[in-house]
């Protein structure tokens, strides 16, 4: 058999590699997705004082430092036994929107962008951000203002861009300024368009690429997101839900209950373990999280614009889950549309510049799980503590784990589909990476390890010999 690795893997962030071994004619016989450091981070903090977390664990990641600070700020309200007032929550879903318009808006723009407006085939050296550049200035411009506008919410509330300081057990540290509130209400609008033109972007494409999307690993799994009691699209805080292939509901569950649905399988060739629903057990009860996740375990979403684009998701598959992997860039953009409508919703609640945004303890619980729809996916923070509060046991689920199994199948399928060993052609290995490039994994955090490192792709001969490697700056 031979073997393709692909490391690293460009656009995404984080260390991985990808194998794709050949067979003796040179078509693909076995891909795989291989997540290589661990920097066993949820050991590192057994011993420290639980309240330290919200500040420790967004540092597991430059890339999603919001997401930790939420869900971590989360598990201490429960292992504190304190319960935040409703103006805190508010402002730590408002910080958690200004990420998702951050991630998902550099994600669609910068990331994905170069596949989906320049083509997979384009030159490398052009297909990037600089070829979207070339490619449409205007576009890149509003792109970069869009982020930037969701950079702006995170560092109003937390005072830095990289490690926020905001959310502290029973609340967070701060108010809202009536500056601040009118300086981000007031761009609104005008970002809103920003996301609509990609939207209609994503549309167009769609329509014009429907062959490619209908090969580019569709394959049927359950999937997992947070929902209101009336199965609403939350991505601060909600009941897991989880969905089966035909989404019919399997089970609507409190996060503090996750140890009783989730379980982790090991493989020996992969660090990152594959979470799955126990009731199936392995491999059976295998799902995705992240957008397409998320909508498709919804029954609606709760703002009307981003409702309107859930209604055309639904009629992808007649009412059924949308299976296809290049669907992520879609559900990507409507959840960029919710943010930005729920930054809105937010903003003009009446509750929203009160000062009571911190509570007291009811009760020292010394237990207690985290969680929130990070832009990638569920994440689960579960601490327990001694009497003291000094953490006895740490366990992280993060987003990238959730869909480790989803990625390699993609990554299989999609190496099967495109990649053709007696004439390889960068644009095939581009494909592969695009797969995981579709789900946006966040390597740091899945590896706990610190900073962004990218992946590199290793092709194999049947006799195992190294044919081809492909790496990148
Ligand atoms: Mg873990
Ligand atoms: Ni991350």
């Amino acid at each position: 058999m031979q073997k393709i690795t692909i490391e690293p893997v460009t656009r995404i962030e984080g260390h991985a590699k990808v194998t794709i071994h050949l067979n003796d004619e040179g078509k693909v016989e076995r891909a795989f997705f291989h997540v290589n450091e661990w920097r066993g981070f949820e050991k590192f903090s057994e011993g420290r004082p639980f309240f330290e977390m919200v500040q420790i664990t967004p540092r597991i990641c430059g890339i999603c430092p919001v997401s930790h600070h939420l869900a971590s700020a989360k598990a201490c309200d429960r292992v504190a036994g304190v319960e935040p007032p409703r103006t805190a929550k508010l402002l730590r879903e408002l910080m958690h929107m200004g990420q998702f318009i951050q991630s998902h808006s550099m994600h669609f723009f910068e990331l994905a962008g170069p596949d989906l407006l320049l083509g997979f085939d384009a030159d490398p050296a052009i297909r990037n951000v600089v070829g979207i550049v070339q490619a449409n200035p205007d576009l890149a411009l509003k792109a970069v203002r869009l982020r930037g506008f969701g950079q702006d919410i995170i560092k109003r509330l937390g005072g830095k861009r990289v490690h926020p300081v905001f959310a502290v057990p029973g609340g967070v540290n701060a108010p809202l300024s009536v500056k601040d509130r009118d300086a981000i209400l007031s761009q609104v609008d005008e970002m809103t368009e920003v996301i609509k033109t990609g939207i209609a972007i994503g549309k167009q494409w769609y329509e014009a690429n429907m062959d490619l999307v209908n090969q580019f690993a569709v394959f049927p799994s359950s999937y997992m997101g947070l929902v209101d009691e009336e199965g609403g699209l939350q991505l601060y805080e909600g009941k897991v839900r989880l969905v089966d292939k035909d989404g019919r509901k399997l089970e609507e569950f409190d996060a503090q209950d996750y140890l009783t649905y989730i379980g982790e399988h090991v493989e020996d060739w992969s660090y990152l373990k594959f979470p799955f629903y126990r009731k199936m057990g392995w491999p059976n009860g295998t799902y995705r999280v992240g957008p397409l996740g998320r909508l498709n375990a919804a029954t609606k979403i709760n703002t009307p614009m981003a409702n309107e684009e859930f209604k055309v998701w639904k009629s992808i598959n007649g009412g059924k889950p949308v299976e296809g992997t290049l669907w992520f860039h879609y559900a990507r953009l409507i959840e960029d549309l919710y943010a930005m409508e729920r930054v809105r919703e937010i903003l003009e609640d009446p509750d929203i510049l009160s000062t009571d945004i911190v509570a007291d303890s009811t009760g020292f619980v010394g237990q207690g799980v985290g969680c929130v729809e990070a832009p990638r996916g569920t994440l689960f923070h579960h601490y327990q503590t001694d009497a003291n509060g000094m953490l006895t046991k740490v366990n992280l689920i993060v987003a990238t784990g959730h869909n480790n199994w989803a990625m390699s199948k993609s990554v299989e399928m999609v190496a099967k589909a495109f990649v053709d060993g007696t004439k390889l052609t960068e644009g095939m290995l581009n494909r592969v990476e695009a797969a995981i490039r579709a789900h946006d994994p966040c390597l740091s955090c899945s590896t706990h390890a610190v900073g962004a490192m990218p992946i590199v792709i290793e092709m194999y001969g049947p006799d195992g010999a190294l044919v081809h490697r492909l790496t990148r700056d």
